[in-house]
């Protein structure tokens, strides 16, 4: 069995340059137009991209989604987009903090606070584990960090596929509602890249959860991240679900039926023009992982920021072309949805 740093080493190798992403299926943002406004009478420097998110002001609505910890590479991967964070006024995810739980040494790796010490930062932990943990040990891992907030991942496809992955899934709303009620800092349901449904935003809801990450399909397909490690019928498992999953954008689109405080969209997204197509639509906040991380490996640090310059840029250009001043203008900006993603908002 591959122990948590074996396995986290593979998944940066395989996120870095492996044939990961879904085969056929898109995250749909394509389908989502927003409507040209030739006379937008503003000045492109006065547009404003800030907004409060788990009560921290970001300067531009980017989020830098929880990939790694536990290894050297790790640590200098979380320091440096850390940091970058940090200088542009993003939220940062950490990786699964589990590896913390089997070596206290590998703390390390996600200690990034003394180069992130404003950035909206998110701990991470997958539900499984939290679910074998008292609320004071979850809280123990969220502080060592410095977390503002937790991140809980949900991702039952990409553990049916691992040759060491989890198998029983009963008690993950009940291990929400507790770090809900008792964790003292905002919980994050958070999926992996197989997208949150309506009916899951419903039972979140009555739950009191309040805060989502739908992390959908259409960008880093998990189950292909696995069947890459898998032998034997759970390879040919993971070759038959590596579609498997909901659009980034219908995940987006119907969990904002649902009236959440945060609506993270991550899943696929790469350009500052799907991060506005995603506000568009309910999103509070864009993530991009995979993207964030080949920037990072292509081009050093100076390359990650001159890849998020133009996320920015993007971003900056939509809103100018449809008018809107602020995110708010851009949540109420006209735009038409068509093709596959007006089916999945007529059938749910
Ligand atoms: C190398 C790598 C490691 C990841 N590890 C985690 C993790 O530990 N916890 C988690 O919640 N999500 C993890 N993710 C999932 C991402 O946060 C994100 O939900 C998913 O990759 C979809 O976004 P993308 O298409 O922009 O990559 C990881 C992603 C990558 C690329």
């Amino acid at each position: 069995m591959a122990d948590i740093s074996t396995r986290k080493a593979d998944h940066l190798d395989l996120a870095i340059q492996g044939d990961v992403g879904f085969r056929h299926k898109t995250t749909l943002f394509e389908c989502v137009t927003l409507v040209h406004d030739a006379l937008p009478e503003l000045e492109l420097d006065a547009i404003d991209t800030s907004s409060v998110v788990l009560g921290k002001k970001l300067s531009a609505p980017i989020l830098i989604a929880g990939m790694t910890g536990g290894t050297d590479r790790a640590e200098r991967i979380n320091r440096e987009l850390a940091s970058i964070a940090e200088e542009r006024g993003y939220a940062f995810g950490l990786g699964s903090q589990r590896a913390i739980l089997k070596n206290p040494a590998a703390l390390a790796s996600y200690t990034v606070r003394d180069v992130a010490p404003n950035a909206l930062l998110l701990g991470n932990l997958g539900v499984v584990q939290a679910a074998k943990m008292s609320t004071n040990e979850v809280a123990a891992l969220t502080a060592q960090v410095g977390a503002d907030a937790l991140c809980v991942h949900l991702n039952p496809a990409m553990e049916l596929v691992q040759n060491e992955g989890d198998r029983d899934f009963r008690g993950g709303l009940d291990t929400l509602e507790r770090l809900v009620r008792e964790l003292g800092v905002p919980v994050v349901a958070k999926e992996t890249g197989s997208g949150l449904s309506g009916s899951v935003a419903e039972r979140l809801k009555a739950r009191a959860i309040r805060h989502v990450d739908v992390s959908g399909a259409g960008g880093t397909s998990w189950v292909a991240v696995e069947m890459h490690r898998a032998e034997g019928v759970k390879r040919g498992v993971g070759e038959t679900f590596r579609d498997w999953g909901i659009p980034t954008a219908a995940s987006v689109a119907l969990v904002a039926r649902h009236g959440f405080d945060t609506v993270f969209a991550t899943g696929g997204i790469s350009t500052g023009l799907d991060i506005a197509r995603a506000i568009a639509i309910g999103a509070t906040v864009g993530g991009i992982a995979r993207a964030s991380l080949q920037a990072l490996e292509a081009g050093g640090r100076d390359g990650a920021l001159a890849f998020f310059e133009r996320v920015e840029a993007e971003l900056r250009a939509a809103m100018l072309l449809v008018g809107a001043r602020n995110l708010a203008a851009l949540r109420k900006a006209p735009r038409v949805v068509r093709g596959e993603l007006s089916d999945w908002l007529a059938q749910l």
